[in-house]
């Protein structure tokens, strides 16, 4: 028996109807939201992606040799692609450029729930804004996007890497040590990180306030800890005035400050956030993303850029968590030949129904009236039109209607009539 390739998973009709009708929602939000549709490809040349994060990635990535010599990667996220995407063919649009994209990822993961080797990404960059306005909007739109899916049980998690930045300064740490920290501060390792600060000759009452100010949601502390680092202080003033407007003018007030957020990847500056969904437990992260630098890298003129990307299978397993009710796959009608001579008429009523926009479907294993009822219930069908030789004669068809059970004979010409009725 072959089965699937570990961390990999097949989407059988039912589940695909939830991931449709999420992607339909999710589509319909980023539209709303004054959004376009971009893709990219599935593989791109791997320095794309060793770029800012050093040869170490690799060991996180599928990457490999192709015939020509070339090095390549599976995408493991669709930020640096865009990015690539807008370097190369949308620098010269009129800004703000916003975009956004759904798309299969592939990190060389240990698979577990909610981590897969082949996951699906739902996200979005906007490009050339990067006012508190155009923030507190990208902010709005991640969290309007799992609310809209019909998610009660969400966190907003907003933090700043300029301002961890600045304590760091304030905390004379080294390059090096912040880099060794930052795992600590992104997996909330609190004890660790005490350890770690203090062999870094950080003295234990100046760490435990640094740790403090990491978990405190207070910005007057926050604010009180930074005073006198002008990088941080308009850095703080900025957030305090993205979350004014998060807060009054698009009304949301489901969120915390979290100066511990500070996300794994590496090409953030200044605000990040990240949306949980606290009932997955270990992998309870939907969404991350936050302000970033790519565009330079990557041979562009410099622009403010910010983005994020929701884990859309993560978003499934939350709402299935919740016992949210999917729309059901169904069918609208199922036709049925009573025998062989009455193949010809019904295909012409399937094709005309189909022509009308409706969802339909024959028997085309000449089985009966009774177990064709059978099968039109497993399809979740809700009319059935049973085409036979003495209806037929005079132009008419029985019309079933599958939920009351209730048959009537119309005329072929009255189907149409009957159902756009129902
Ligand atoms: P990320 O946090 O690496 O950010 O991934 C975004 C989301 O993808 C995560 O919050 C999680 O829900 C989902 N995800 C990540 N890895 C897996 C996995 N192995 N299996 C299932 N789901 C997973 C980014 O990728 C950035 N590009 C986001 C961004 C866009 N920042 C700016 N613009």
């Amino acid at each position: 028996m072959f089965q699937v390739p570990r961390g990999t998973r097949d989407f059988i009709p039912e589940e695909m109807q939830k991931r449709r009708y999420v992607e339909h929602c999710m589509a319909a939000t980023f539209a709303s939201f004054g959004y376009s549709e971009i893709q990219t490809p599935t593989f791109e040349n791997l320095e794309l992606f060793t770029a800012k994060s050093g040869e170490s990635i690799i060991n996180e990535l599928y990457a490999f040799t192709d015939k020509g010599g070339r090095e390549l990667a599976l995408r493991p996220e669709l930020t640096a692609p865009v990015i690539r995407c807008y370097v190369e063919r949308l620098q010269m649009e009129p800004k703000p450029l916003k975009l956004f994209y759904f798309g299969n990822c592939y990190r060389y993961d240990r698979p577990q729930k909610g981590r897969y080797r082949e996951f699906q990404q739902a996200g979005c960059e906007i490009i050339g804004a990067n006012t508190c306005e155009a923030t507190a909007e990208l902010l709005a739109l991640a969290f309007t996007l799992l609310k809209n899916t019909g998610l009660k049980n969400i966190q907003l998690n907003i933090g700043n890497l300029s301002i961890v930045d600045a304590i760091f300064r304030k905390l004379h740490l080294l390059k090096d040590d912040q880099k060794a920290l930052l795992p600590f501060i992104d997996k909330s390792q609190f004890d660790d990180l005490q350890i770690a600060l203090q062999d870094c000759n950080i003295l234990q009452e100046t760490a435990e306030k640094f740790i403090g100010i990491l978990q405190t949601s207070d910005v007057e502390e926050i604010k009180e800890f930074i005073a006198g680092d002008p990088i941080a202080e308009k850095e703080l003033d900025n957030m305090k005035t993205t979350l004014d407007f998060l807060k009054n003018a698009f009304h949301i007030v489901e969120y915390t400050v979290k100066l511990s957020i500070v996300r794994g990847l590496d090409y953030y500056k200044g605000l990040v956030f990240e949306i949980d969904a606290p009932a997955l437990g270990a992998e309870k992260q939907l969404c991350g993303g936050g302000t970033y630098e790519l565009v330079s890298l990557f041979g562009g003129s410099e622009v403010p850029t910010s983005g994020f990307a929701i884990g859309f299978d993560r978003t499934l397993l939350a709402l299935d968590g919740e016992g949210f009710m999917f729309p059901p796959l169904k069918l609208d009608v199922y036709i049925v030949p009573v025998n062989p001579e009455m193949n010809a008429t019904s295909i012409q009523i399937v094709q005309e129904l189909r022509s009308q926009g409706f969802t339909v479907d024959f028997d085309q294993l000449q089985r009966g009236i009774g177990k064709s009822l059978k099968y039109a219930n497993t399809r979740n069908v809700e009319t059935v039109i049973i085409v036979g030789p003495k209806e037929l004669e005079k132009n008419m068809v029985t019309i079933r209607d599958m939920k009351t059970g209730n048959q009537e004979t119309i005329a072929i010409p009255e189907i149409y009539k009957t159902l756009h009725k129902t």
